[in-house]
């Protein structure tokens, strides 16, 4: 015979106890950052970067794909930063004596990265993962803006908890086929919704809401 026999609303509090007890000392960290970190509000950062690459001319006027240079987006959490070989495909026959190259060919000849500033950088305590937006049709232009158009790179997004969550509640307006994911030019036909609806019903896409889904 048992003794006790909880009510089912019991295991639902343990689990509400838990969040709270994971979350709390998240929060006071967070809190104490927020505070101080200028990193956490900044739509408009850039950072100035050690050599002036553009976007604006490589993808916008020469037509770069993303891929070519940040090659794991679809199959990783990270978008890799191109190693300076990538760079020197071209570089070693174009703009041989540009001084803006000077890092670059320094870099090439002593092995060494150039050291790029992160842009984007999302606390620790979120988890966030490129291959399983780009994949399922959410394009780089929803989260970065036109980098087509940038001469340098810039925050266009807050990355804030309640912009991610705005969209894993309603996806639609920004889904588009998983080829077209690079495309900054690419426009959904007929109404985005409507369209984005059916993409979403024919793919089962139904982004997570559940806090261990970012905080794991
Ligand atoms: C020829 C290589 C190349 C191509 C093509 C390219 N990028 Fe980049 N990208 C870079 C380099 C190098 C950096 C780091 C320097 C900087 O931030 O400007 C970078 C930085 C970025 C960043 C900021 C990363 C951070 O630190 O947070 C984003 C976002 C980005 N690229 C998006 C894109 C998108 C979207 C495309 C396609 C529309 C694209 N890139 C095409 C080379 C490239
Ligand atoms: C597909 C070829 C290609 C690749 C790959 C490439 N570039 Fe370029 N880059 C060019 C061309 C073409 C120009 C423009 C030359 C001109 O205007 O005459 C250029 C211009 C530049 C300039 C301006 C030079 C100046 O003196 O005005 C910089 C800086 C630069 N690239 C950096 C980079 C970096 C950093 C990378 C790697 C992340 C990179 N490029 C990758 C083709 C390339
Ligand atoms: C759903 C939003 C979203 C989409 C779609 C997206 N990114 Fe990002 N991107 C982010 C966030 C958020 C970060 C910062 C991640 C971090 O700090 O952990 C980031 C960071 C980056 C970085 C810096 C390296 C890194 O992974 O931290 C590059 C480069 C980049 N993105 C390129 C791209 C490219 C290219 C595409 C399209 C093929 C793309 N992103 C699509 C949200 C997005
Ligand atoms: C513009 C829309 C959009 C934004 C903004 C966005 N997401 Fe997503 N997210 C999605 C979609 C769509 C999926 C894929 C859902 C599916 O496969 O059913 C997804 C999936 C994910 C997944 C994988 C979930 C799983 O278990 O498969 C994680 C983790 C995630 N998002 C984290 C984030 C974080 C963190 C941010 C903010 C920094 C963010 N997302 C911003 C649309 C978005
Ligand atoms: C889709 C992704 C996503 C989900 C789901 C999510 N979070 Fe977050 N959360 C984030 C991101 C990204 C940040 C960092 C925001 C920043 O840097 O401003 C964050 C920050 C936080 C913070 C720090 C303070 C703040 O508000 O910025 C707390 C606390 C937190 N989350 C708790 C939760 C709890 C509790 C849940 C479940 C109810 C949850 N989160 C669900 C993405 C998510």
């Amino acid at each position: 015979m048992k003794l006790f026999v909880f009510p089912r609303w019991a295991n639902k509090t343990r689990q509400l106890a838990g969040v709270a007890l994971g979350v709390t000392p998240v929060y006071l960290t967070a809190f104490i950052w927020y505070g101080f970190s200028p990193k956490t509000t900044d739509v408009g950062y850039m950072p100035e970067q050690p050599v002036p690459y553009s976007h604006a001319l490589h993808v916008g006027e020469l037509g770069l794909d993303c891929r070519y240079c940040h090659n794991t987006v679809e199959q990783a959490a990270v978008a890799a930063i191109p190693p300076t070989q990538t760079c020197m495909n071209c570089h070693e026959r174009v703009r041989t004596d540009s001084k803006k190259l000077l890092p670059v060919r320094a870099s090439f000849e002593n092995n060494q990265a150039v050291p790029w500033i992160k842009v984007h950088d999302l606390p620790d305590y979120a988890y966030f993962n490129h291959s399983a937006h780009v994949t399922r049709g959410v394009g780089c232009v929803s989260c970065h803006g036109r980098v087509d158009q940038m001469v340098e790179v810039y925050q266009h997004e807050p990355l804030s908890m309640s912009w991610c969550i705005d969209c894993h509640r309603n996806p639609e307006p920004n889904l588009r086929p998983p080829a077209e994911v690079t495309n900054m030019n690419w426009v959904a036909p007929g109404d985005p919704v409507e369209y984005g609806k059916k993409l979403a019903e024919q793919n089962n896409i139904d982004p997570p809401t559940d806090c261990s889904t970012c905080h794991r």
